[in-house]
């Protein structure tokens, strides 16, 4: 999945490190059904580093690669599982932990569904501020894994993790849908995009999305319907890994703007 849906402009790390596994995912032979739960937490925490001062939301640590990681150099075919996306904190999904984190009235109290969870920042900042109910969705399992135990690694109970593609199913009661840089595909963002309008028919629900101004996002139709609320100078290591970034924004979507 990875390779064809990277935007041009995707971290450094990702071309280095990450985008060539898709070379040889179908070579694999070990899946997320083989493994048991506690098989995937040993190999999160083999292959992965503790980091937290890096990121625009210092104060939350998470489990990501790092280059001390064996897979920073790792031969790709030795890689067992799809393209992780979940082992980086995307500059998306900073922008819109930071903004939760400071504005905590935003999720206090409510039911807050994070869409592209990954490495679950921004479930957990929703957590942190005071969410009375969150869930991490992901079509990822391992995503799932490293939620939970990154929620861990915060004192924090997991969200629920849900790894069902919701994008088109009913919409559900969710007071807040947060969307991490999750307009990285044309696509994507299309089906996306339908489906909010449905979500915010159906439930009134309100929606918040973080971008560093990628070119899928700038572009699509969506973008003309959004209420810049915040926007955040990458940290200094961030930009250095996200070639040609330098700010992350959170807009706020409603339909009849
Ligand atoms: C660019 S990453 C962003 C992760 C996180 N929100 C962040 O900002 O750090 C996109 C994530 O969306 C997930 N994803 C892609 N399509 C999805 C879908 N239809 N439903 C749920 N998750 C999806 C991927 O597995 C990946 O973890």
């Amino acid at each position: 999945m990875f390779g064809p849906l990277a935007p041009q402009k995707y971290v450094r790390l990702i071309k280095t490190c990450i985008g060539s596994f898709k070379q040889t995912s179908r070579h694999r032979c070990l899946s997320v059904s083989c493994r048991s739960v506690e098989d995937i937490r040993r190999f999160i925490s083999e292959n992965t580093e503790t980091v937290g001062q890096q990121s625009l939301t210092p104060e939350v640590k998470l489990r990501l690669f790092t280059p001390n990681c064996r897979f920073w150099r790792e031969r790709p075919e030795l890689w067992p599982f799809d393209d992780p996306y979940w082992a980086i904190y995307w500059p998306g999904g900073q922008a819109l932990s930071r903004y939760l984190l400071d504005n905590p009235a935003v999720c206090r109290g409510k039911t807050v569904l994070d869409l592209g969870s990954g490495c679950g920042a921004s479930a957990i900042a929703a957590k942190l501020s005071g969410a009375a109910h969150v869930v991490a969705n992901d079509i990822d399992a391992v995503a799932a894994v490293a939620t939970h135990m990154n929620s861990e690694l915060n004192g924090l109970e997991p969200p629920v993790c849900l790894t069902n593609n919701m994008i088109g199913s009913p919409a559900e009661a969710f007071d807040l849908i947060l969307l991490g840089d999750m307009f990285y595909d044309e696509a994507l963002a299309t089906s996306l995009h339908s489906w909010l309008d449905h979500c915010i028919n159906t439930h009134n629900t309100q929606v918040l999305i973080g971008d560093p101004g990628r070119a899928q996002f700038e572009e699509h139709g969506i973008r003309r319907l959004l209420r810049l609320l915040a926007q955040f100078e990458l940290p200094e290591s961030v930009r250095e890994e996200n070639y040609g970034l330098t700010c992350s924004g959170v807009w706020c979507y409603r339909p009849e703007l």
